[in-house]
């Protein structure tokens, strides 16, 4: 289920959406049966009761879930009694509500122990409402309709409205003062994640995708199940800097071990070959010599393609196919452990380098082979392991997100007000600031654009505006 769906006045529900609501039954303040989508009614009871704790405020539901027929009779009764501005204001065109959704609940608040219904009361029943917001996002929910977002969500300010959307986005919308559509349409941040063994760098990028409730997501280097630590992750406008990321250099340590040799070049592929490890192995010496630039022969069991095809599909059709080479640079490499048939090292290489294609160039040096046996990712460009996040910590309400200027180590300058136009507008400006490669600019601290050199101007390499 996407909590996040946006239904507003150019957004209908989509039939597709309706089908696979789970509702669930309750009751309403006038003890009337009423539908209501299950995790959201499930976070309603929570709130529910802290709001009783902590405020000793009692909340009730008017209405979540309206069928279309149910939206249609509230139009028409509004109109009839309020007119037309008046739902244009307030009420939604029948498909165009989001209570079809079932994510969103009209709430009543007990005030001198009855029930007030807000539209007729709501100089009374607003103050009292307007005490409960700041708690919502704990529980998943925004207010969707907040004072003065009218140009943007289309509606006037609606106190008792408020709408499921998932722990993360809503903590995000809160703190940020956003509505859904910002949060949908402009957010963006980088996280640090350390991934955990046995998932794919696909399953990382879904879970973050689902828990922001944003489909674009994009990871900066795939590490493959065997490996763990430092992915970073482009949540929304952060997509845009995926290449800038995926290029920066990479530590890793590995473990390697002697005298087999498998399909895949790790531990987990299957044995192709075993040797003898031959005696007094200068394993530190080789590794020294491997300090340099090389054309590396890409893994046969790899992602890259050739003619169309992704190499491991041929591999795994017992194709042979001629492995592409790629020019790779180890710039650190130091052996960390040995005994006599496994080490373990590190090394600081550049984007593209295989550290098992690598770890098998090392062992034929040694006159030997070996297979990868671990693989950590200990950092990529300035993030390092010890700044990460599990996914547990996502979940848990534990996490640090990072805005795009914080993970790129390029200048970043506060435009000067006679560039606003200019940059804003994405145009070619001098090079006053002596900027050697890229710079960030910002308007009031916020990203606007990432501009790069071009001759003796600045020219536009991605806009954030
Ligand atoms: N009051 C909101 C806009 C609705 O009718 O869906
Ligand atoms: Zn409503």
């Amino acid at each position: 289920m996407k909590y996040t769906v946006l239904v507003n006045k150019i957004n209908y529900i989509k039939d597709s959406y309706l089908n696979r609501i789970n509702l669930v039954t309750t009751k309403n303040v006038l003890d009337k049966d009423i539908l209501i989508e299950e995790e959201t009614y499930n976070n309603y009871l929570k709130l529910k009761e802290f709001i009783k704790n902590e405020l000793d405020i009692e909340i009730g539901i008017d209405t979540a879930y309206r069928s279309i027929n149910e939206q249609e009779e509230i139009y028409n009764h509004y109109l009839e009694i309020n007119g037309e501005e008046y739902c244009n204001n307030y009420v939604a065109v029948p498909t165009y509500s989001e209570h079809h959704t079932g994510l969103a609940v009209d709430i009543e608040a007990k005030i001198n122990s009855e029930f007030i219904y807000s539209d007729d009361n709501f100089n009374l029943t607003e103050p009292v409402l307007k005490k409960i917001h700041p708690y919502l996002h704990k529980f998943g929910f925004i207010l969707r309709y907040p004072e003065n977002k009218k140009d943007i969500t289309g509606y006037n300010y609606e106190p008792w409205h408020i709408r499921y959307v998932g722990e993360i986005p809503a903590k995000i919308i809160y703190e940020n003062n956003l509505t859904l559509e910002e949060y949908l349409q402009d957010f963006g941040c980088v996280l640090y994640i350390n991934k955990p063994k046995d998932v794919t760098s696909f399953d990382v990028v879904n879970e973050i995708s689902h828990l922001f409730g944003i489909k674009k997501v994009g990871h900066t280097g795939t590490l493959d199940p065997l490996a763990t630590g430092v992915m970073l992750v482009c949540v929304g406008k952060a997509t845009k800097i995926v290449e800038l990321l995926t290029a920066n250099d990479k530590e890793y340590i590995a473990g390697v071990k002697l005298g087999i040799e498998t399909d895949t070049l790790d531990i987990t592929g299957e044995v192709i070959d075993e040797k003898d490890i031959p005696n007094n192995l200068n394993i530190e010496e080789v590794l020294n010599s491997y300090k340099k630039t090389y054309l590396q022969e890409v893994p046969k069991y790899a992602a890259v393609k050739v003619n169309g095809k992704k190499l491991y599909e041929y591999a795994r059709n017992n194709i042979e196919v001629e492995l592409p080479k790629k020019e790779v640079t180890i710039k650190e490499i130091e052996l960390l452990n040995k005994d006599s048939n496994s080490f373990e090292f590190r090394s600081l290489v550049t984007k593209g380098c295989y550290i098992r294609s690598l770890i098998k160039d090392i062992c034929t040096s040694l006159n030997t082979i070996g297979t990868m046996t671990s693989l950590i990712r200990t950092k990529q460009g300035i993030i390092d392991i010890k700044d990460t996040n599990t996914l547990e910590d996502l979940k848990n309400n534990n996490y640090n997100l990072h805005k795009i200027e914080e993970v790129l180590d390029y200048p970043i300058i506060e435009l000067p007000s006679d560039l606003i136009k200019e940059v804003t507008n994405g145009m070619k400006i001098t090079n006053n600031w002596d900027i050697k490669d890229k710079v960030i600019f910002t308007i009031n601290n916020k990203l606007i654009g990432i501009y790069e050199v071009n001759h003796n101007n600045l020219k536009v390499w991605k806009n954030f505006n």
